[in-house]
Formats: structure tokens, C-alpha cells, sequence
């Protein structure tokens, strides 16, 4: 069945576990989300970036959607716009049977200019004003997303900010989130504290300096009831560069974000994690081996199907890690 995030939110917090939210752009990666749900009674956040959305196309995203609620009626399911930039955005993915939207006004529509304090309330209260009055819920971004090492907003994925942003930009103020939150009503916000998106987040194992949990903590003990997000969190696993890079991939030597942070966060309030590099690499190491293995194979299906086992593993795991597993029965 349909969750909002507010709904899956609330539960998430009174039984101290986490939601990983996967982004799709396919169905493989849908079915290996639902599959790996199933086996382990997790309730799913299923995300669509605005580049997900025009691959796929809206009718034929809603449509999964339903298809996988119908598959498996036991599994409640939040559809939930990533990064949405504007009003625009977050109102077609309502029609479209979201239900719930991210309106991300830390950076202008354009998705490089860092906003200003007026700009993101306005933007995120009107949008979530209009998404309450349909029981959709909102998630807003306070803080922008960058390397703490270099200074630098994101480079590899589009949507990032191209230069240098204050140490201020890129960490998340406590006390001016706490505020934001009250003046926009949003149901969840997603976090600035050193994460990046895509494999390139760390030229190291972080540590603190690199990768500020501390605010976390500290906004959890100022706010306990508000659900926080942790954007860039996929962890890079070695394993999955190593096998992309066995079979003829080309991924420099990076570091992601370690799950035992994210279940320190967790600890403190984290109650979304996003996570689309992870699977990505994945599905990208399981069908480079094949097709490596197998150079004659031309049946997409001989290579899809081992990339979408690969994904629905990473899955399990968070979905373990983060003690999402057995909550599906319990909302
Ligand atoms: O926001 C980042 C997600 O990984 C989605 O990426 O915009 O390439 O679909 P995308
Ligand atoms: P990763 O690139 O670390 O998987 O982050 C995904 C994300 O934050 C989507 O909004
Ligand atoms: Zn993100």
C-alpha cells in the first residue's frame, strides 16, 4: 500500500530505525527494491530524480508504481520526488501519484546558485502549504551539499554548485534549521555535513573533519521530533569498485560515506538516507563480468537480471544495517 513520508517518518522515529530512500530510473531497479523488501518485511522509499522522471517518463513511473504495490500488496510504499527544484516539479509528481516531494530550495532553480535564507522558505512553505492540502508530504534542504576537503559544491552530477562555497554553506547552521523548519512546516529536512552525491565524495576514509556528524547531533538534541536526511550517503563499497574495475572499468580509488555513520546518525535523529551511486555501481560491476565472461551474450535479460540480484543485495543490506528489516508488518 501507498505511505506518505510523514506517516513512514513518525514510525521510523518511535522505533529508532532508518529508511533507506532508492532512487529508480527502471524497472529492474523497482523490482530489485520490491524483492528485497519482500524477503526482509521493510516498508521502501522509492525515489525519482527530474532525470529519472524524463527517462522514464511519468505515465510509465506511475504505473510501476502501482504495479509494484499491486505485486506486493503487503509492503507499504512511499513515492517520493528527489531534488525537486521548483513548484513545477513538486505539483507534476503529485498528479503523477507521488506522495511525497522533495522541494529542494537550498540552491536556485537553476541548480547552481546557493539561495538565500528569503528564497528557500518562501519557495519550500508555499510548496508545502499546497502539498498538505493534499496529504503529500514535503521534504526541504538547508544547507548546501559540497566537499568539506576541497570547498568545492558538486562537480560530477549536474546538479551541484560549480565553485567555492564558505564552510558556513556547506555545514548546516543547527539553530537556523530548527528555524526553517518552523517557518515552512516541512515534514523532513535533508542536511548539509560534508556529503556529496556520486562515487567522488572523499579522497579518504572521513573523519570528522571531512564528514560533520556532530550536527546532526547537536540539532537532534535541540529538536528531537524532526526527521533528518542524509543526502550523498551512499558508502562506495571497495568491493564494488573493485569488480568494475576487474572487468575493464576505470573508477579512480574514492571513498564514500561509512555505514557506521549512518547508523550513528540514525542513533541521532537520521531518519531518511539516500542512496543511488551504491546500486549504480552495483548493477554496473554485475553486468561489465558478464558480458566480460560472456563476449558472444546478447540477451539484455542474461545481464539484467544478475545486475538486478546485485542491486537487490545492496538493498538488504541497508535495509538491515539501518534495522529498516521487520517494520513492514509492524506500520
Ligand atoms: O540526486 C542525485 C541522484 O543520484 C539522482 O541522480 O539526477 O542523475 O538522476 P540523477
Ligand atoms: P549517492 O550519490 O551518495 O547515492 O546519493 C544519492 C542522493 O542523495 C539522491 O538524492
Ligand atoms: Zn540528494
Amino acid at each position: 500500500a501507498r505511505i506518505t513520508l510523514r506517516q513512514l517518518l513518525d514510525h521510523a522515529a518511535e522505533h529508532d530505525y532508518g529508511v533507506p530512500a532508492f532512487n529508480i530510473n527502471n524497472m529492474e531497479q523497482a523490482l530489485a527494491i520490491m524483492a528485497a523488501a519482500s524477503e526482509l518485511d521493510a516498508p521502501v522509499i522509492i525515489q525519482a530524480s527530474r532525470g529519472a522522471r524524463q527517462y522514464a517518463n511519468d505515465v510509465m513511473l506511475k504505473h510501476m508504481m502501482d504495479a509494484c504495490a499491486e505485486i506486493y500488496p503487503q509492503i507499504p510504499i512511499c513515492v517520493h520526488q528527489d531534488h525537486g527544484n521548483g513548484p513545477a516539479t513538486c505539483f507534476t509528481a503529485m498528479q503523477a501519484g507521488f506522495t511525497s516531494v522533495m522541494m529542494d530550495g537550498s540552491l536556485k532553480e537553476d541548480g547552481k546558485t546557493p539561495a538565500d535564507w528569503s528564497y528557500n522558505v518562501n519557495i519550500t512553505k508555499y510548496v508545502t502549504d499546497m502539498a498538505h492540502l493534499g496529504g503529500i508530504s514535503v521534504e526541504g534542504e538547508f544547507g548546501v551539499l559540497g566537499s568539506l576537503e576541497t570547498g568545492e559544491g558538486e562537480k560530477e552530477d549536474g546538479h551541484g554548485f560549480e565553485g567555492k562555497l564558505s564552510h558556513d554553506q556547506l555545514v548546516t547552521n543547527p539553530d537556523e534549521a530548527i528555524k526553517f523548519v518552523k517557518a515552512t512546516g516541512v515534514d523532513a529536512l535533508a542536511i548539509a555535513m560534508g556529503t556529496s552525491h556520486g562515487a567522488y565524495k572523499f579522497t579518504r576514509k572521513p573523519d570528522g573533519a571531512i564528514l560533520a556528524m556532530h550536527v546532526i547531533e547537536e540539532i537532534h538534541q535541540k529538536m528531537p521530533g524532526l526527521h533528518m536526511v542524509m543526502h550523498g550517503s551512499s558508502s562506495v563499497p571497495q568491493d564494488l569498485q573493485d569488480i568494475i574495475n576487474a572487468y575493464g572499468g576505470k573508477m579512480p580509488q574514492t571513498w564514500g560515506v561509512p555505514v557506521e555513520e549512518i547508523q550513528r546518525g540514525i542513533k541521532h535523529g537520521v531518519r531518511k538516507i539516500n542512496i543511488d551511486t551504491d546500486n549504480r555501481m552495483a548493477i554496473t560491476g554485475a553486468i561489465r563480468k558478464v558480458l566480460t565472461e560472456n563476449p558472444a551474450e546478447f540477451d539484455p535479460r542474461k545481464y539484467l537480471k544478475p545486475a538486478s540480484d546485485a542491486m537487490q543485495k545492496i538493498c538488504k543490506q541497508r535495509m538491515q544495517e539501518f534495522n529498516t528489516a521487520g517494520q513492514a508488518s509492524k506500520i
